[in-house]
């Protein structure tokens, strides 16, 4: 079955959003779930993306994705109208959502997209929820009008100082960790990086710390192995154990060891394909 894209819109410099029909996903989808897609058939790269958003009455779902290589530009080339020819999902467990008193919702670019769920799903819990947006430059920044609608207060950062405050995330989030009361949980999602440090920070506080782990993956059923990260000294899939694991125990270094893994290769693809 494909699937058409219904909305389509450039959010940022390289970062896009679209709303594509999956009446079964969309029913079916909780906060930090994911899907797998494959644009053209069987053959083509399947990419692993977290549903940004849904709407079970119409059918649809919505993704938002950054343009770094072969098949995400691919994607960014697609207009209104045309069609995606495979999306499996719902994909992994989803997010574990309770009342903790505070949280803490840490989204690094186009981490803020699968965070927003979440986020919505921990306010509505009844949460104060103190969101922490972080981007390089002002012309990547989205969804800032979708977390000040639901946060209590909003911190956004770039790296250039050219929108918000010039910082990185983890000043904010150490700020806000060291407040009394300290935050009872922490959500982060963003660059691989990026959440490792942020787990230094919760890890000082004492805040428990959920992140949301994007590695490479192929089948997203457990069966390839690609998506394998070490968490607690043990071997995890992402794609069935996860996405989302205790940060304060995920192996980053490995991790990021594999992610990188294929860079040259996903390099050559791009470019091959921009040619
Ligand atoms: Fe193959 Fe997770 S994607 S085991």
């Amino acid at each position: 079955m494909s699937h058409r894209i219904v909305g389509k819109k450039e959010l940022g410099t390289d970062v896009f959003w679209a709303r594509i029909e999956a009446p079964l996903i969309a029913q079916a989808r909780q906060p930090g779930q994911f899907i797998i897609l494959s644009i053209n058939n069987d053959y083509s790269e399947r990419i692993p993306l977290t549903i940004a958003g849904a709407d079970p009455s119409a059918g649809t779902i919505e993704l938002i994705w950054q343009r770094v290589g072969k098949t995400t530009a691919e994607m960014a080339n697609l207009a209104e109208g045309d069609e995606i020819a495979n999306i499996s999902g719902p994909l992994g467990t989803p997010t574990h959502i309770e009342n903790f008193g505070t949280v803490v919702c840490v989204g690094g670019g186009i981490g803020a997209a699968p965070l927003l769920p979440i986020a919505t799903a921990l306010k509505n819990a009844g949460n104060r929820l103190v969101s922490i947006l972080g981007f390089r430059s002002k012309d990547r920044l989205i969804l800032e009008r979708d977390f000040a609608a639901i946060s209590d207060e909003l911190v956004v950062t770039t790296d250039d100082g050219s929108y918000g405050r010039k910082a990185l995330v983890t000043e904010p989030l150490a700020e806000a960790c060291g407040r009394d009361p300290r935050p009872g949980h922490a959500f982060i999602i963003g660059p691989t990086i990026m959440m490792k440090f942020c787990c230094d920070v919760t890890r000082q506080f004492d805040v428990p710390t959920q992140v949301s782990l994007n590695t490479i993956m192929i089948d997203g059923t457990g069966m390839c192995g690609g998506c394998r990260v070490e968490v607690d000294g043990k071997p995890k899939f992402v794609c069935v154990d996860g996405p989302e694991f205790d940060g304060h125990r995920v192996n980053f270094d490995l991790m990021i060891k594999r992610m990188n893994a294929y860079k040259p290769q996903e390099r050559q693809a791009h470019e091959q394909y921009e040619q």
